[in-house]
Protein backbone atom coordinates (compact mmCIF):
# COMPACT_ATOMS: atom_id res chain seq x y z
CA UNK A 1 0.00 0.00 0.00
CA UNK A 2 1.36 3.41 -1.07
CA UNK A 3 0.08 6.15 2.23
CA UNK A 4 -1.21 9.33 -0.29
CA UNK A 5 -3.61 10.64 2.30
CA UNK A 6 -2.96 10.89 6.15
CA UNK A 7 -5.15 12.84 8.87
CA UNK A 8 -4.73 13.64 12.24
CA UNK A 9 -7.62 14.51 14.98
CA UNK A 10 -6.88 16.83 17.51
CA UNK A 11 -4.38 19.15 16.60
CA UNK A 12 -2.59 20.28 19.93
CA UNK A 13 0.07 20.00 21.20
CA UNK A 14 0.65 16.48 19.94
CA UNK A 15 -1.41 16.30 17.30
CA UNK A 16 0.19 19.87 15.59
CA UNK A 17 3.64 18.42 16.10
CA UNK A 18 2.66 15.43 14.46
CA UNK A 19 0.63 16.72 11.21
CA UNK A 20 3.74 19.27 11.05
CA UNK A 21 6.08 16.63 10.89
CA UNK A 22 4.45 14.13 8.49
CA UNK A 23 4.52 17.08 6.36
CA UNK A 24 7.76 17.25 6.61
CA UNK A 25 8.32 14.18 5.58
CA UNK A 26 6.22 14.59 2.55
CA UNK A 27 3.05 13.19 3.31
CA UNK A 28 -0.30 14.71 2.23
CA UNK A 29 -1.90 15.73 5.97
CA UNK A 30 -5.23 17.16 6.70
CA UNK A 31 -5.25 17.62 10.68
CA UNK A 32 -8.82 18.22 11.82
CA UNK A 33 -10.13 19.76 15.21
CA UNK A 34 -13.60 20.63 16.82
CA UNK A 35 -11.91 24.12 17.94
CA UNK A 36 -13.07 26.73 14.71
CA UNK A 37 -10.32 29.29 16.55
CA UNK A 38 -7.73 27.12 16.20
CA UNK A 39 -8.04 25.91 12.96
CA UNK A 40 -8.24 29.27 11.41
CA UNK A 41 -5.38 30.75 13.03
CA UNK A 42 -3.45 27.17 11.78
CA UNK A 43 -4.67 27.76 7.96
CA UNK A 44 -3.42 31.05 7.79
CA UNK A 45 -0.17 29.62 9.06
CA UNK A 46 -0.26 30.86 13.06
CA UNK A 47 0.20 27.98 15.90
CA UNK A 48 -2.28 28.75 18.90
CA UNK A 49 0.54 27.59 21.38
CA UNK A 50 4.06 28.09 21.99
CA UNK A 51 6.51 25.97 20.45
CA UNK A 52 10.21 26.75 19.45
CA UNK A 53 10.37 26.35 15.43
CA UNK A 54 7.16 25.10 14.98
CA UNK A 55 5.20 28.62 13.34
CA UNK A 56 8.44 27.93 10.68
CA UNK A 57 7.77 24.37 9.90
CA UNK A 58 3.88 24.96 9.37
CA UNK A 59 4.51 28.07 7.56
CA UNK A 60 6.77 26.09 4.83
CA UNK A 61 3.71 23.23 4.32
CA UNK A 62 0.76 24.83 5.20
CA UNK A 63 -1.84 25.19 1.92
CA UNK A 64 0.40 22.92 -0.01
CA UNK A 65 0.79 19.07 1.69
CA UNK A 66 -0.70 20.17 5.08
CA UNK A 67 -4.49 22.02 6.15
CA UNK A 68 -7.14 21.94 8.59
CA UNK A 69 -10.34 21.51 8.96
CA UNK A 70 -13.48 21.09 11.00
CA UNK A 71 -14.94 18.80 8.92
CA UNK A 72 -14.57 15.07 9.58
CA UNK A 73 -15.42 14.15 6.16
CA UNK A 74 -12.36 14.23 4.95
CA UNK A 75 -11.66 10.87 6.85
CA UNK A 76 -13.35 9.52 3.52
CA UNK A 77 -10.16 10.26 1.79
CA UNK A 78 -7.83 9.52 4.85
CA UNK A 79 -6.19 5.63 5.22
CA UNK A 80 -4.31 6.63 7.77
CA UNK A 81 -5.96 8.36 11.34
CA UNK A 82 -3.99 9.45 13.86
CA UNK A 83 -5.86 10.07 16.94
CA UNK A 84 -4.19 12.86 19.07
CA UNK A 85 -6.97 14.54 20.89
CA UNK A 86 -6.68 15.42 25.02
CA UNK A 87 -7.14 12.42 27.62
CA UNK A 88 -7.47 15.11 30.85
CA UNK A 89 -8.49 13.74 34.34
CA UNK A 90 -12.09 13.18 35.42
CA UNK A 91 -12.74 14.11 39.01
CA UNK A 92 -11.97 10.67 40.17
CA UNK A 93 -8.33 10.92 38.94
CA UNK A 94 -9.21 8.38 35.81
CA UNK A 95 -8.23 9.59 32.51
CA UNK A 96 -11.39 10.64 30.98
CA UNK A 97 -12.03 9.52 27.67
CA UNK A 98 -14.80 11.44 26.37
CA UNK A 99 -13.20 13.06 23.74
CA UNK A 100 -12.11 9.78 22.23
CA UNK A 101 -14.85 7.90 22.03
CA UNK A 102 -16.27 11.28 20.89
CA UNK A 103 -13.85 11.59 18.05
CA UNK A 104 -13.86 7.87 17.33
CA UNK A 105 -17.86 7.69 16.67
CA UNK A 106 -17.26 10.76 14.53
CA UNK A 107 -14.73 9.00 12.70
CA UNK A 108 -16.59 5.89 11.94
CA UNK A 109 -19.48 7.61 10.28
CA UNK A 110 -17.62 8.22 7.14
CA UNK A 111 -15.60 4.72 7.12
CA UNK A 112 -16.31 2.95 3.99
CA UNK A 113 -15.23 -0.67 2.78
CA UNK A 114 -11.67 1.06 2.18
CA UNK A 115 -8.80 -0.45 4.30
CA UNK A 116 -7.74 1.96 7.00
CA UNK A 117 -5.70 2.16 10.07
CA UNK A 118 -6.53 3.88 13.44
CA UNK A 119 -2.99 5.13 15.38
CA UNK A 120 -3.65 5.86 18.58
CA UNK A 121 -1.45 8.70 19.81
CA UNK A 122 -3.09 9.50 22.90
CA UNK A 123 -2.26 8.38 26.51
CA UNK A 124 -5.15 5.92 27.29
CA UNK A 125 -5.46 3.51 29.94
CA UNK A 126 -4.72 -0.17 29.56
CA UNK A 127 -7.74 -1.78 27.23
CA UNK A 128 -8.80 1.35 25.27
CA UNK A 129 -7.15 0.32 21.72
CA UNK A 130 -9.23 -2.91 22.26
CA UNK A 131 -12.33 -0.68 23.12
CA UNK A 132 -12.06 1.40 19.83
CA UNK A 133 -11.61 -1.57 18.05
CA UNK A 134 -14.77 -2.88 19.47
CA UNK A 135 -16.37 0.54 18.74
CA UNK A 136 -15.42 -0.06 15.05
CA UNK A 137 -16.99 -3.16 14.66
CA UNK A 138 -17.97 -4.25 11.33
CA UNK A 139 -15.11 -1.55 9.65
CA UNK A 140 -12.37 -2.48 7.57
CA UNK A 141 -10.05 -1.34 9.86
CA UNK A 142 -6.36 -1.99 11.95
CA UNK A 143 -5.79 -0.18 15.49
CA UNK A 144 -2.43 0.51 16.20
CA UNK A 145 -1.30 1.70 19.78
CA UNK A 146 1.49 4.31 19.04
CA UNK A 147 2.25 6.52 22.72
CA UNK A 148 4.03 9.68 21.98
CA UNK A 149 6.74 10.26 24.10
CA UNK A 150 7.67 14.21 23.04
CA UNK A 151 8.43 17.21 25.46
CA UNK A 152 6.63 20.48 25.60
CA UNK A 153 9.73 22.94 24.98
CA UNK A 154 11.79 20.68 22.60
CA UNK A 155 8.91 18.97 20.83
CA UNK A 156 9.81 19.23 17.57
CA UNK A 157 13.60 18.10 18.29
CA UNK A 158 12.24 15.21 20.28
CA UNK A 159 9.56 13.94 17.27
CA UNK A 160 12.71 13.88 14.96
CA UNK A 161 14.78 12.53 17.27
CA UNK A 162 12.65 9.94 19.42
CA UNK A 163 14.38 7.64 21.64
CA UNK A 164 11.87 4.60 20.24
CA UNK A 165 9.19 3.75 18.90
CA UNK A 166 6.42 2.11 20.26
CA UNK A 167 3.78 0.20 17.98
CA UNK A 168 0.86 -2.09 19.99
CA UNK A 169 -0.90 -4.18 17.17
CA UNK A 170 -4.22 -6.49 17.82
CA UNK A 171 -2.12 -9.27 16.11
CA UNK A 172 1.99 -8.77 15.89
CA UNK A 173 1.91 -11.12 13.09
CA UNK A 174 -0.85 -9.77 11.29
CA UNK A 175 1.36 -7.77 8.46
CA UNK A 176 -0.51 -5.85 6.87
CA UNK A 177 -0.41 -2.42 9.57
CA UNK A 178 2.97 -2.82 10.65
CA UNK A 179 4.07 -2.59 6.90
CA UNK A 180 1.76 0.57 6.70
CA UNK A 181 3.51 2.47 9.83
CA UNK A 182 7.01 0.88 8.89
CA UNK A 183 6.56 3.18 5.35
CA UNK A 184 5.25 5.75 7.52
CA UNK A 185 7.78 5.72 10.33
CA UNK A 186 10.63 4.98 7.46
CA UNK A 187 12.74 8.17 8.00
CA UNK A 188 13.09 6.88 12.05
CA UNK A 189 13.68 3.20 10.61
CA UNK A 190 16.25 4.69 8.49
CA UNK A 191 17.58 6.57 11.30
CA UNK A 192 17.88 3.29 13.17
CA UNK A 193 15.28 4.49 15.84
CA UNK A 194 14.83 1.43 17.95
CA UNK A 195 11.29 0.15 17.32
CA UNK A 196 9.04 -1.78 20.02
CA UNK A 197 6.68 -3.91 17.96
CA UNK A 198 4.31 -5.31 20.65
CA UNK A 199 0.47 -6.32 21.43
CA UNK A 200 -1.95 -3.00 22.93
CA UNK A 201 -1.53 -4.25 26.24
CA UNK A 202 2.24 -3.65 26.86
CA UNK A 203 2.12 -0.36 24.46
CA UNK A 204 -0.36 1.35 26.28
CA UNK A 205 1.59 0.55 29.89
CA UNK A 206 4.93 1.01 28.62
CA UNK A 207 3.56 5.48 28.09
CA UNK A 208 2.06 5.34 31.68
CA UNK A 209 4.94 3.59 32.90
CA UNK A 210 7.39 5.69 31.38
CA UNK A 211 5.81 9.27 32.96
CA UNK A 212 5.38 7.07 36.37
CA UNK A 213 9.33 5.92 36.56
CA UNK A 214 9.83 9.77 35.50
CA UNK A 215 7.96 11.39 37.75
CA UNK A 216 8.82 8.91 40.86
CA UNK A 217 13.34 9.93 40.06
CA UNK A 218 11.51 13.69 40.56
CA UNK A 219 9.64 12.87 44.11
CA UNK A 220 12.32 10.58 44.96
CA UNK A 221 15.24 13.37 44.93
CA UNK A 222 12.15 15.89 46.54
CA UNK A 223 12.20 13.57 49.17
CA UNK A 224 15.98 13.53 50.47
CA UNK A 225 16.17 17.37 49.67
CA UNK A 226 13.70 17.60 52.34
CA UNK A 227 15.96 15.39 54.64
CA UNK A 228 18.88 17.31 53.23
CA UNK A 229 17.30 20.88 54.14
CA UNK A 230 16.99 19.53 57.76
CA UNK A 231 20.17 18.46 58.08
CA UNK A 232 22.52 21.00 55.92
CA UNK A 233 24.25 20.49 52.93
CA UNK A 234 23.70 20.73 49.16
CA UNK A 235 21.37 18.64 47.25
CA UNK A 236 22.36 19.60 44.14
CA UNK A 237 25.93 18.09 45.12
CA UNK A 238 24.31 14.81 46.52
CA UNK A 239 22.12 14.91 43.04
CA UNK A 240 25.64 15.30 40.89
CA UNK A 241 26.92 12.42 42.14
CA UNK A 242 24.11 10.32 42.52
CA UNK A 243 23.89 10.90 38.88
CA UNK A 244 27.21 10.02 38.12
CA UNK A 245 26.23 6.43 38.70
CA UNK A 246 25.37 4.97 35.35
CA UNK A 247 22.93 3.12 36.81
CA UNK A 248 20.93 5.92 38.75
CA UNK A 249 21.86 8.36 35.77
CA UNK A 250 21.37 12.24 36.08
CA UNK A 251 18.62 12.98 34.47
CA UNK A 252 15.08 14.37 37.02
CA UNK A 253 17.36 14.59 39.48
CA UNK A 254 16.68 18.13 40.51
CA UNK A 255 15.04 18.89 43.05
CA UNK A 256 12.22 21.55 43.00
CA UNK A 257 8.67 22.22 43.92
CA UNK A 258 7.40 19.06 42.16
CA UNK A 259 6.29 18.19 38.54
CA UNK A 260 3.58 19.93 36.65
CA UNK A 261 2.19 20.24 33.06
CA UNK A 262 -0.34 18.25 31.26
CA UNK A 263 1.22 14.64 31.58
CA UNK A 264 2.82 13.38 34.68
CA UNK A 265 0.00 14.23 37.37
CA UNK A 266 -3.07 12.96 35.48
CA UNK A 267 -0.73 9.71 34.17
CA UNK A 268 0.42 9.42 37.44
CA UNK A 269 -3.10 9.39 38.83
CA UNK A 270 -4.81 7.46 36.06
CA UNK A 271 -2.38 4.72 36.38
CA UNK A 272 -3.20 4.02 40.55
CA UNK A 273 -6.81 4.00 38.78
CA UNK A 274 -5.64 1.23 36.73
CA UNK A 275 -3.89 -0.75 39.38
CA UNK A 276 -7.11 -0.07 41.63
CA UNK A 277 -9.61 -1.11 39.01
CA UNK A 278 -8.05 -4.40 38.70
CA UNK A 279 -7.55 -4.83 43.11
CA UNK A 280 -3.72 -4.12 43.53
CA UNK A 281 -2.29 -1.33 45.38
CA UNK A 282 0.11 0.76 43.61
CA UNK A 283 1.92 1.59 46.91
CA UNK A 284 5.31 3.17 45.20
CA UNK A 285 3.25 5.06 42.59
CA UNK A 286 1.04 6.62 45.31
CA UNK A 287 3.81 7.50 47.20
CA UNK A 288 4.83 9.73 44.00
CA UNK A 289 1.64 11.16 43.65
CA UNK A 290 1.24 12.20 47.46
CA UNK A 291 5.22 13.76 47.72
CA UNK A 292 4.43 15.85 44.34
CA UNK A 293 1.00 17.10 45.55
CA UNK A 294 2.80 17.96 49.04
CA UNK A 295 5.80 19.58 47.72
CA UNK A 296 4.39 22.88 47.14
CA UNK A 297 2.74 23.26 50.47
CA UNK A 298 5.91 22.07 51.98
CA UNK A 299 7.99 25.39 49.77
CA UNK A 300 5.07 27.32 50.67
CA UNK A 301 5.77 26.58 54.91
CA UNK A 302 9.35 27.05 54.16
CA UNK A 303 8.35 30.97 53.06
CA UNK A 304 5.74 31.17 55.78
CA UNK A 305 8.77 30.33 58.31
CA UNK A 306 10.72 33.35 57.07
CA UNK A 307 8.16 36.14 57.02
CA UNK A 308 5.74 34.81 59.85
CA UNK A 309 2.29 35.87 58.12
CA UNK A 310 2.24 36.59 54.38
CA UNK A 311 -0.76 38.25 54.84
CA UNK A 312 0.10 42.17 52.39
CA UNK A 313 3.76 41.15 51.60
CA UNK A 314 4.14 41.22 48.06
CA UNK A 315 6.15 38.48 45.63
CA UNK A 316 7.92 38.50 42.39
CA UNK A 317 6.95 34.83 41.19
CA UNK A 318 9.41 34.45 38.03
CA UNK A 319 7.87 31.28 35.99
CA UNK A 320 4.41 30.91 34.82
CA UNK A 321 4.55 27.81 32.36
CA UNK A 322 4.81 24.34 33.61
CA UNK A 323 8.76 23.72 32.74
CA UNK A 324 10.65 26.77 30.43
CA UNK A 325 9.91 27.32 26.66
CA UNK A 326 6.29 26.95 26.80
CA UNK A 327 3.16 28.31 27.06
CA UNK A 328 1.47 25.56 28.50
CA UNK A 329 0.34 26.28 32.25
CA UNK A 330 -1.36 23.03 33.14
CA UNK A 331 -0.70 21.93 36.54
CA UNK A 332 1.86 24.74 36.91
CA UNK A 333 3.63 24.65 40.38
CA UNK A 334 4.06 28.51 39.58
CA UNK A 335 -0.07 28.99 39.18
CA UNK A 336 -0.44 26.71 41.91
CA UNK A 337 1.87 28.48 44.61
CA UNK A 338 0.29 32.41 42.91
CA UNK A 339 -3.33 30.32 44.45
CA UNK A 340 -1.82 29.76 47.43
CA UNK A 341 -0.39 33.24 47.84
CA UNK A 342 -3.38 34.85 46.81
CA UNK A 343 -5.24 32.85 49.66
CA UNK A 344 -2.90 33.95 52.37
CA UNK A 345 -3.28 37.70 51.36
CA UNK A 346 -0.67 38.03 49.72
CA UNK A 347 0.14 40.40 46.73
CA UNK A 348 1.80 38.79 43.40
CA UNK A 349 3.79 40.08 40.76
CA UNK A 350 4.24 37.75 37.93
CA UNK A 351 6.49 37.27 35.07
CA UNK A 352 7.34 34.24 32.50
CA UNK A 353 9.78 34.80 29.42
CA UNK A 354 7.43 33.50 27.36
CA UNK A 355 4.70 35.82 26.17
CA UNK A 356 2.41 33.38 25.22
CA UNK A 357 2.82 32.00 28.60
CA UNK A 358 1.62 35.58 30.21
CA UNK A 359 -1.10 36.15 28.29
CA UNK A 360 -2.50 32.65 28.77
CA UNK A 361 -2.17 33.93 32.72
CA UNK A 362 -4.30 36.98 32.24
CA UNK A 363 -6.56 34.76 30.54
CA UNK A 364 -6.54 32.50 33.06
CA UNK A 365 -7.37 34.43 35.86
CA UNK A 366 -9.63 36.58 33.76
CA UNK A 367 -7.62 40.22 34.55
CA UNK A 368 -8.54 43.48 33.86
CA UNK A 369 -5.77 45.94 33.53
CA UNK A 370 -5.74 46.43 37.55
CA UNK A 371 -4.53 43.32 38.08
CA UNK A 372 -7.59 42.84 40.22
CA UNK A 373 -9.23 39.18 40.20
CA UNK A 374 -11.82 38.84 42.50
CA UNK A 375 -10.47 40.91 45.21
CA UNK A 376 -7.46 39.57 45.19
CA UNK A 377 -3.67 41.44 44.09
CA UNK A 378 -2.36 39.57 40.88
CA UNK A 379 -0.50 41.57 37.99
CA UNK A 380 1.34 39.72 35.19
CA UNK A 381 4.02 42.03 33.54
CA UNK A 382 5.81 42.64 30.53
CA UNK A 383 9.62 42.90 32.20
CA UNK A 384 11.60 41.23 34.78
CA UNK A 385 12.66 44.30 36.54
CA UNK A 386 9.35 45.73 36.62
CA UNK A 387 8.29 42.57 38.49
CA UNK A 388 10.53 41.94 41.11
CA UNK A 389 10.12 46.18 41.97
CA UNK A 390 9.58 46.91 45.64
CA UNK A 391 8.48 43.11 46.54
CA UNK A 392 9.22 41.30 49.35
CA UNK A 393 10.70 38.47 48.13
CA UNK A 394 11.49 37.00 44.71
CA UNK A 395 9.84 33.50 44.18
CA UNK A 396 11.46 31.28 41.14
CA UNK A 397 9.21 28.68 40.39
CA UNK A 398 10.05 28.03 36.69
CA UNK A 399 13.68 26.26 35.75
CA UNK A 400 14.52 28.88 33.29
CA UNK A 401 18.24 29.21 32.46
CA UNK A 402 18.02 33.00 31.60
CA UNK A 403 17.54 33.86 35.16
CA UNK A 404 21.10 32.68 35.98
CA UNK A 405 22.53 35.63 33.24
CA UNK A 406 19.94 38.32 34.91
CA UNK A 407 21.61 41.51 36.53
CA UNK A 408 21.04 40.57 39.96
CA UNK A 409 22.98 43.63 41.11
CA UNK A 410 20.41 45.76 39.50
CA UNK A 411 17.44 43.12 40.54
CA UNK A 412 18.92 44.23 44.14
CA UNK A 413 18.39 47.26 43.93
CA UNK A 414 14.91 47.08 42.74
CA UNK A 415 13.72 44.92 45.44
CA UNK A 416 12.51 45.99 48.80
CA UNK A 417 13.76 43.27 50.58
CA UNK A 418 17.02 41.06 48.99
CA UNK A 419 15.20 37.82 49.26
CA UNK A 420 15.26 34.81 46.82
CA UNK A 421 13.27 31.42 47.37
CA UNK A 422 14.57 29.31 44.73
CA UNK A 423 12.01 26.58 44.06
CA UNK A 424 14.21 25.63 40.94
CA UNK A 425 17.61 25.73 42.85
CA UNK A 426 18.55 27.16 39.21
CA UNK A 427 20.76 30.25 40.80
CA UNK A 428 24.51 30.13 42.06
CA UNK A 429 23.48 29.99 45.54
CA UNK A 430 27.34 31.59 46.75
CA UNK A 431 26.98 34.17 44.01
CA UNK A 432 23.61 35.28 45.37
CA UNK A 433 25.00 35.81 48.43
CA UNK A 434 27.71 37.50 47.61
CA UNK A 435 25.24 40.02 46.45
CA UNK A 436 23.66 40.58 49.68
CA UNK A 437 21.17 38.51 48.97
CA UNK A 438 19.25 35.87 51.74
CA UNK A 439 18.71 32.62 49.52
CA UNK A 440 16.52 30.07 50.40
CA UNK A 441 16.56 26.45 48.10
CA UNK A 442 15.45 23.16 47.81
CA UNK A 443 17.19 21.26 49.87
CA UNK A 444 20.05 23.61 49.90
CA UNK A 445 19.11 26.05 52.75
N1 LIG B 1 1.36 17.57 25.65
C1 LIG B 1 2.31 16.67 25.78
O1 LIG B 1 3.46 16.99 26.10
C2 LIG B 1 2.02 15.21 25.55
C3 LIG B 1 3.10 14.32 25.42
C4 LIG B 1 2.83 12.97 25.20
C5 LIG B 1 1.52 12.53 25.16
N2 LIG B 1 0.48 13.41 25.31
C6 LIG B 1 -0.89 12.89 25.24
O2 LIG B 1 -1.41 13.24 23.96
C7 LIG B 1 -2.80 13.55 24.05
C8 LIG B 1 -3.05 14.95 23.55
O3 LIG B 1 -2.39 15.86 24.40
P1 LIG B 1 -2.20 17.40 24.01
O4 LIG B 1 -1.34 17.99 25.04
O5 LIG B 1 -1.85 17.50 22.58
O6 LIG B 1 -3.71 17.92 24.22
P2 LIG B 1 -4.32 19.33 23.79
O7 LIG B 1 -5.37 19.62 24.80
O8 LIG B 1 -3.23 20.31 23.56
O9 LIG B 1 -4.99 19.02 22.38
C9 LIG B 1 -6.10 18.22 22.19
C10 LIG B 1 -6.85 18.72 20.97
O10 LIG B 1 -7.92 17.82 20.67
C11 LIG B 1 -9.02 18.58 20.21
N3 LIG B 1 -10.25 17.78 20.30
C12 LIG B 1 -10.96 17.40 21.40
N4 LIG B 1 -12.00 16.62 21.05
C13 LIG B 1 -11.93 16.48 19.71
C14 LIG B 1 -12.73 15.78 18.75
N5 LIG B 1 -13.78 15.04 19.13
N6 LIG B 1 -12.39 15.86 17.46
C15 LIG B 1 -11.31 16.59 17.06
N7 LIG B 1 -10.53 17.28 17.89
C16 LIG B 1 -10.84 17.21 19.21
C17 LIG B 1 -9.01 19.81 21.10
O11 LIG B 1 -9.75 20.86 20.54
C18 LIG B 1 -7.51 20.09 21.17
O12 LIG B 1 -7.10 20.96 20.13
C19 LIG B 1 -3.16 13.32 25.51
O13 LIG B 1 -3.63 12.02 25.67
C20 LIG B 1 -1.85 13.51 26.24
O14 LIG B 1 -1.81 12.82 27.46
C21 LIG B 1 0.72 14.74 25.49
Amino acid sequence: MIIVNISVVGTGYVGLIQSVGLAEFGFKVVGIDIDERKIKLLNRGITPLYEEGLEELLKKHVGKNLRFTTSYEEIKNSDVIFLCVGTPQDRDGNADLRFIYSAVNSIKRYFDDRYRIIVVKSTVPVGTNRKIKEMLGGCNVDVVSNPEFLREGIALRDFFNPDRIVLGFEDVNNSRPIDIMKEIYKYFLDKRVPFIITDWESAEVIKYAANAFLATKISFINEIAKLIDAVGGDIKTVSKALGLDERIGDKFLNAGIGYGGSCFPKDVKALIKQFESRGIEPKLIKATDEVNEEQIHWFLNKIKRYYGDLNGKTFAVLGLAFKPNTDDLRESRGIKLIDLLLREGSIVKCYDYVEKARENTIERYRLDTSGAYYGYNLYVLDDIYETVKDVDGIIITTEYSQLIDEDWDKIGNLVREKIVFDGRNILDKERIKELGFKYFGVGRG
